[in-house]
């Protein structure tokens, strides 16, 4: 039970009318946040109920919309722009949820009164990107200055950036990180009446707020948060910095969020952290996270179980026979290599070795024989000879991963390869990179198509974007399946006959 001052509810529950704003806000998590939806609704309300008097609506909305608004009930739009992983994906659902509660509406457009962008910072193209939507969100705020631009997510982790955008991006109105997301109501709030720019960034957090609002882009599945942060330190990566050291969430919480998500209708969750195989460890009473595997199994209406991402150091036995017996997690294993050269491995401080990490491979193959695996590769890491790329090379051709994720190595400042001497030239980087890319995309035009002209379950996910009539799922092993098929059967697991391989996805039928 969540209470704030006589209110007591359970968050499924919640009616934000309620909620008496006269009190002061409550200390306790996650009551302070509910508080603040209902200060930022009221806010909110009583500005566009004094914009529709005024007749400023009407000319900013249109007639159409504005009615629209009206009948809803919302009190103006909002979007949220999200670069990066998963994880991020994750993020902007919780944010979205807020928003909607304050009595926003969601759009797909950066026309928006509220336009909020969940930062990544995992390569620089990551980085650039954000500037070339701030320009053009500048453009569009110039026309209505009341708009509210807000950043949060990695990069905002990262004082140079937060330095950058409050000496040259002046117009932006809120800032926070990766570590008070749950916060953002309060910071609306803040933002709301103040003309300076809002920033609130952590610098590290052990805390984890549970039972804040929630909103799903699929009705059918959903991401798990089951951890964050991360402890690994890999040299190259900016996560650690960014989203700080590992903590797991309790497992009777994320037991309780699936079985909840399974009693509205879910039947594929993605359990989700930057190292899934370490869960646990630092709980009150350590579990393993093929233990955790074994308890979301059992959970009634769930159909698939898929998982995000593994470190191979950390890969055991356990969790391979777990996964051999299950009948729901999913035949994918996302098993990141980042390089087939032992030299290179250590130096990323991947703590694994070329012939350990084709091991691995070769015995969750043995065991588990219609796995599909994928990983993700740097080329260009400081230092990487010919020699070491051939053996990345090698391992590409003896694995035969179904994909594979190739990024050219990104300087990270702060992370200790930025300080590493023998950076590698872009040309060389780039001509690597291709030569790496033409030989995964070979070996997986192979490897995908193995299941053609078998009846296979597939997850029906949504309307093909391409053909008129036809649907789009995935396989367990997550291959994409295009067939036709009527949209009732979106989120539905049907039989569909692979007809044909075309690389990288299927063409099929439903099995008659
Ligand atoms: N440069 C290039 N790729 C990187 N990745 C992480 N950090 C960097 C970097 N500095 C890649 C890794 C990781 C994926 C999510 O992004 O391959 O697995
Ligand atoms: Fe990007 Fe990494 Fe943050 Fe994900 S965790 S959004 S990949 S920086």
């Amino acid at each position: 039970m969540i209470k704030i001052g006589d209110y007591e509810f359970e968050v499924k529950d919640f009616d934000v009318d309620q909620v008496d704003i006269s009190l002061d806000p409550p200390a306790e998590e996650p009551a302070r946040q509910y508080y603040f939806i209902a200060k930022v609704r009221a806010i909110l309300r009583e500005r566009f109920e004094a914009d529709v008097r005024s007749g400023a609506a009407l000319s900013h909305y249109g007639k159409e919309k504005l009615e629209d608004m009206l009948t809803k009930k919302v009190f103006g739009t909002f979007a949220v722009v999200t670069f990066g992983c998963q994880m991020n994906e994750k993020d902007s659902e919780k944010l979205t949820a807020v928003l909607e509660q304050c009595g926003l509406e969601k759009t797909d457009s950066e026309q928006a009164d509220l336009v909020l962008y969940n930062t990544c910072t995992v390569r620089e193209n990551a980085n650039q990107r954000l500037y070339g939507h701030l320009g053009y969100v500048h453009s569009l705020k110039k026309k209505n200055p009341n708009m509210i631009i807000g950043l949060c997510g990695c990069m905002m982790q990262e004082k140079h950036v937060v330095e950058k955008i409050q000496k040259s991006y002046r117009f932006v109105d809120l800032i926070f990180g990766t570590h008070n997301i749950f916060k953002l109501a309060e910071l609306l709030s803040e933002t709301l009446c103040k003309d300076t720019m809002e920033v609130d960034i952590w610098e590290g957090t052990d805390k984890i707020v549970e039972d804040l609002p929630a909103e799903r882009k699929y009705p059918f599945k959903s991401g798990v948060n089951i951890m964050f942060g991360c402890n690994n330190f890999c040299s190259y990566c900016i996560v650690p910095y960014v989203r700080g050291r590992e903590r797991s969430r309790e497992p009777e919480e994320i037991l309780k969020e699936i079985k909840n998500l399974a009693s509205q209708g879910v039947i594929e969750v993605m359990l989700l952290g930057q190292n899934v195989n370490s869960y646990g460890k630092t709980l009150k009473e350590p579990m393993t996270f093929a233990e955790l595997l074994k308890e979301a199994e059992k959970i009634d209406g769930i159909e698939r179980i898929r998982f995000m991402t593994s470190h191979p150091k950390d890969l055991s036995d356990e969790l391979i026979q777990v996964m051999k017996d299950s009948k729901k997690i999913c035949r994918h294993l996302h098993l990141p290599m980042q390089s087939g050269s032992t030299r290179i491995l250590k130096a990323m401080n991947r703590r694994y070795t070329k012939e350990q990490y084709l091991a691995l491979a070769a015995k969750i193959k043995e065991a588990i024989p219609d796995i599909s695996l994928t990983t993700d590769i740097i080329v260009g890491f400081p230092g990487e000879t010919e020699e070491d790329f051939e053996d990345t090379l090698d391992v590409v051709r003896k694995v035969r991963f179904d994909s594979a994720f190739t990024f050219l190595y990104s300087k990270r400042t702060g992370t200790p390869a930025a300080a590493m001497e023998d950076q590698i030239p872009e040309d060389v980087a780039k001509a690597r990179f291709d030569r790496l890319l033409a030989e995964v995309q070979k070996i997986a035009g192979e490897v995908c198509g193995r299941d053609v002209h078998t009846v296979q379950k597939v997850l029906a996910e949504e309307k093909d974007a391409r053909e008129e009539g036809w649907l789009t799922g995935r396989l367990s092993n997550n291959t994409t399946v295009h067939f036709p098929g009527d949209i009732s059967l979106i989120g539905k697991i049907v039989d569909v006959y692979l007809e044909e391989s075309r690389g990288f996805y299927y063409t099929g039928r439903l099995k008659d």
